[in-house]
């Protein structure tokens, strides 16, 4: 219950102080009175806490009443101040401006006293509650004042499923999401093993690795771990270790976070990109090989002009097929489909026939090629069109990347437990800069040189995936306007 509000009057009218000081004693409010602003302002700083209306005369002579509500306001009081005047005119439209609630006049009735009065008391109650609410709503979210039951609704309103296990993989907490995704009743769950609880043998691996891994000092970060299928959605996981003040291991919490639409819409888009390529590659390649005819004076004679309109429609032609296969080979890798099938391969024998397409097409830049391939090499584990695509995107690089008449040199050995491939160019080069990021996807270097050599920026990106896909490791080495060296390394045993 709240009390009544505590009254200040101040008025150098005695007749008026007296007269509110009885009326307001008479309904039982606490009151103190003072005749002069100066006074006001001495009880103010004594008993500021016991003053929550002020009745205020603005015709106090010396400081007035101006100061005194300039004060309350400087000190953000939350003392209400209602004003007193003869006619409430235009001062009190500069009292209620400065933050003054309400004007009575001095020849007020009781009536209209108790009605001015009654106003304020329940303006000043209502703020006064508010207050309380507030800070009630504080106390709630200060952490120290968290009961389990606050921490569970919380955990309850989010929309990603929370799973928190103990150092034996035990369930310790987990939220309403994640009883609905696994259909667990209640607390029932808690404290079971999570393969007897999370019928879902991916999210269990993914929690045991993760735990290893922090286990073994490996990581304690945030790890994106990956995605799994439940009740026909797509579940991204994220899973955290937690960890002891002495860094042991005692836990770890999962994240599950619905993905199934933007996976949808990822599908959709791919898709579009693998028909639309597929649909280009066929009329692309006739395309080429009918200018390629006509070029070559095998469908009757042709102009120089005509030859090199079509010179140029050829060139396109190649950029056009490049970037088909570029997104192709994108899609596959991005499917997760880098190797699709392990076979014993001639890496001499790829090699060869890639360094054949490449000359025929080059001809006309006259690069003089050094190819060096080792004999009698052992066969290589991997991916036949993998391997293809590294050669010929290494391969097509240095000789875009070298000026007419320029040098690219190949080789093929073993070296150690490893097959080497070796390109070497004496082309444009790379600046220091951009030699971190050649492995980006869409990364192209712009610079006077290259902005009329075509291309994606997804070849040197496509080679690292399928590097990496064959535990390999690929090295570039470059000097601006001197050349670039790439060694590709992949391991004979894996
Ligand atoms: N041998 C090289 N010499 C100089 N710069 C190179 C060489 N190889 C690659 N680069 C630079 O690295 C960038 C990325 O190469 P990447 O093969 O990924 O893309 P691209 O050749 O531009 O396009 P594409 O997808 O058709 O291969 C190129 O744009 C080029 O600037
Ligand atoms: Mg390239």
């Amino acid at each position: 219950m709240l009390t009544k509000p505590n009254m200040l009057v101040v008025d150098n009218d005695v007749a008026i102080l007296n007269k509110c000081n009885s009326l307001l004693l008479s309904r039982g409010f606490q009151v103190s009175t003072a005749e002069s602003s100066k006074e006001a302002l001495q009880i103010l700083e004594k008993y500021h806490r016991d003053v929550d209306i002020m009745l205020l005369s603005l015709e106090l002579p010396g400081l007035g009443a101006m100061s005194v509500i300039e004060v309350l306001k400087k000190t953000k009081s939350k003392i209400l101040v209602m004003a007193i005047s003869t006619d409430c005119g235009e001062e009190a439209i500069a009292a209620i401006h400065a933050g003054a609630y309400d004007c009575i006049r001095k020849t007020f009735t009781t009536e209209r006293f108790w009605t001015k009065i009654d106003r304020a008391v329940e303006r000043f109650t209502l703020a006064r509650q508010l207050e309380i609410l507030k800070k009630q709503r504080l106390s709630i979210l200060k952490k120290d004042s968290y009961d389990e039951d606050t921490m569970r609704t919380i955990m309850n309103t989010i929309p990603e499923g929370l799973i928190v296990t103990d150092h034996h993989e035990r369930i310790v907490f987990y939220n309403s999401k994640v009883a609905d995704l696994f259909g667990l009743q209640g607390d029932a769950a808690l404290g079971l093993p999570i393969e007897k609880t999370l019928k879902n043998a991916d999210l269990v691996s993914f929690i045991t690795e993760s735990m290893n891994l922090s286990r073994s000092g490996h990581s304690s970060v945030h790890q994106k771990v990956g995605s799994i299928e439940i009740e026909g959605l797509t579940m991204r996981v994220l899973i955290n270790s937690i960890e002891s003040d002495d860094g042991k291991t005692i836990g770890s919490v999962s994240m599950l976070q619905d993905v199934s639409q933007k996976k949808t819409m990822d599908q959709l888009k791919g898709d579009l990109v693998s028909m639309v390529s597929h649909e280009l590659k066929a009329p692309l390649s006739a395309l080429l090989m009918q200018l390629s005819v006509v070029l070559d004076g095998l469908a009757g004679d042709i102009t120089t002009k005509q030859k090199d309109l079509l010179g140029k429609a050829k060139q396109r032609t190649k950029r056009m097929i490049a970037l088909v296969n570029d997104l192709l080979d994108l899609r596959r890798i991005e499917e997760g489909k880098a190797v699709v099938e392990i076979e014993p391969l001639d890496l001499g024998e790829i090699l060869h026939r890639s360094i054949d397409i490449m000359t025929l097409s080059s001809k006309d830049k006259n690069i003089n090629f050094d190819v060096k391939i080792v004999e009698n090499l052992p066969l290589f584990s991997g991916d036949r069109t993998g391997m293809e695509a590294v050669f010929v995107n290494l391969i097509s690089n240095a000789i875009k990347y070298t000026s007419t008449g320029g040098r690219v040199q190949v080789e093929l050995k073993k070296s150690g437990k490893d097959i080497r491939i070796k390109v070497v160019d004496n082309g444009i080069g790379i600046e220091k800069e951009d030699l971190d990021h050649v492995f980006d996807r869409f990364y192209r270097i712009k610079t006077e040189q290259t902005k009329s050599i075509g291309g994606s920026g997804l070849g040197l990106y496509i080679v690292k995936r399928i590097v990496d896909a064959h535990r390999g490791t690929i090295y570039v080495e470059s000097k601006a306007g001197k050349g670039t060296m790439f060694i590709v390394s992949l391991p004979l045993e894996k």
